[in-house]
C-alpha cells in the first residue's frame, strides 16, 4: 500500500502544481495577447478542464498522505515536523481551491453566460490571484516534503 499511496500522492502533486505554474507562467502572459473577450473565453475553456483534475486532487492528497502516514510511519506521535507543516500547507492549498471554485468560478460561469466580459475579467482575475497564492505555497510544499527528512 506504501508504494501506492507515495505514486498517487506524488503524482496528485505534481500535476496541480505543474499545472498552475504552467498557467501562471507560460498561458497567461501568452493570452494577453488575445482581446479580452477572447482571452476571458480561453480561460474558462482551461478551467473547466483542469478543475475536474484539480477535484480529484485535492480528494486523493490528503487521502494519501495520511495513507502515507499510516502505512509507512505508523502513525507516529508526535508527528515529523515536515509531515506537520506539509499538512497544513495543503489544507490551505485545498481551502483557497475550494473557495475560488465556490464564488469566483462560478461567478465567473455565470457572468460569461450573459455574456458580462468585464465582469467575467474581474472574477478572472480574482482566480488568478488565488491561483498564484497556491502555486508560491504548493512550491513551499514540494520543498518541505523532499527536504524534510533531512532537517
Ligand atoms: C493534505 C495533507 C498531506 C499529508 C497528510 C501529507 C503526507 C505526506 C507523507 C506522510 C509523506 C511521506 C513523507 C516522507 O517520506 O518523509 C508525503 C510525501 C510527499 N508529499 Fe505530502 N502530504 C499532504 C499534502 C501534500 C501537498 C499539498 C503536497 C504538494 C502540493 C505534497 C507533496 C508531497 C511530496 C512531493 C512528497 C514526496 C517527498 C519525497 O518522498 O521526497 N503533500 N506527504
Amino acid at each position: 500500500m506504501t508504494l501506492l499511496f507515495l505514486a498517487l500522492h506524488v503524482l496528485s502533486a505534481t500535476i496541480w502544481v505543474g499545472g498552475m505554474f504552467f498557467a501562471h507562467v507560460a498561458l497567461r502572459p501568452a493570452s494577453l495577447q488575445l482581446e479580452l473577450e477572447q482571452r476571458v473565453d480561453l480561460w474558462f475553456a482551461t478551467f473547466s478542464r483542469f478543475f475536474p483534475w484539480v477535484w480529484a486532487i485535492v480528494i486523493l492528497l490528503p487521502v494519501s498522505g495520511y495513507g502515507l502516514l499510516h502505512s509507512a510511519f505508523g502513525n507516529p506521535h508526535p508527528m515529523p515536523t515536515h509531515i506537520h507543516i506539509m499538512q497544513w500547507l495543503g489544507w490551505t492549498m485545498i481551502s483557497l481551491f475550494v473557495f475560488l471554485f465556490a464564488t469566483h468560478f462560478r461567478k465567473m460561469t455565470t457572468m460569461l453566460k450573459k455574456r458580462l466580459i468585464p465582469e467575467a475579467a474581474l472574477y478572472l482575475n480574482r482566480i488568478r490571484i488565488i491561483v498564484s497564492i497556491n502555486l508560491a505555497l504548493g512550491l513551499l510544499t514540494i520543498l518541505v516534503a523532499s527536504t524534510g527528512r533531512y532537517w
